[in-house]
């Protein structure tokens, strides 16, 4: 277990969980903002890159897990992402349909937040959101986040405006 909320524990995700994350990369409603669906090729390669995540930093994209019921209910974690010419500290987060509007997204979000400024000592983080996409943006703002730029983000071929929320640590 990395880390664990009132609700909520994450852990970094295993091969096992690949049917979970299927539901969630393979459902058109989720993936309206990645340009659509997932094949299970691009959803391995999704897994992979949190391994190797994992491996290299120590940090990713980690599973959700209700502690009610033990079932993955989504994903969120940190990752380094591109912004302009260097690398950022991005708290990300995808959740299954039917877990969506219990605040399951911003209590993780909260958590991986607090994780990178306690743990990893980072002074700043961020969430890169498309500007169509709303419940994200919500979940940014509930994270203690403001939008600091407007920018576009090449992704599987298509030039998408993105918003970039970030907030600082208090010293
Ligand atoms: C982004 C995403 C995770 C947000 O999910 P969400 O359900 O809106 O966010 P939360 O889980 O934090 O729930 C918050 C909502 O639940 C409501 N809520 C209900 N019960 C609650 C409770 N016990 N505690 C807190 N909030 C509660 C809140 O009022 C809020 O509603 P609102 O947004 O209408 O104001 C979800 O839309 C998703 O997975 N989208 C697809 C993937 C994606 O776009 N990821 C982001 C890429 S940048």
């Amino acid at each position: 277990m990395v880390l664990e909320t009132q609700r909520l524990i994450l852990r970094e995700m295993i091969q096992a969980d690949f049917p979970v994350l299927c539901k969630i990369l393979q459902d058109d409603d989720v993936m309206y903002a990645y340009e659509g669906v997932f094949t299970n090729d691009e959803v391995q390669g999704w897994l992979d890159r949190q391994f190797e995540r994992y491996k290299e930093h120590g940090f990713g994209l980690w599973a959700v897990v209700l502690k009610e019921t033990g079932i993955m209910i989504g994903q969120c974690g940190l990752t380094m992402q591109d912004y302009k010419s260097k690398k950022v500290m991005e708290v990300g987060y995808l959740f299954q349909k039917e877990y969506w509007h219990r605040g399951y997204a911003s209590e993780a979000a909260i958590a991986c937040k607090e994780y990178a400024f306690d743990k990893l000592n980072v002074k700043e983080v961020y969430s890169i959101i498309r500007d169509t996409n709303i419940p994200s943006q919500k979940v940014a703002i509930r994270n203690g986040m403001t939008c600091i730029d407007k920018f576009i983000k090449h992704y599987r071929g298509v030039d998408m405006p993105h918003f970039l929320f970030s907030v600082n640590k208090i010293l």
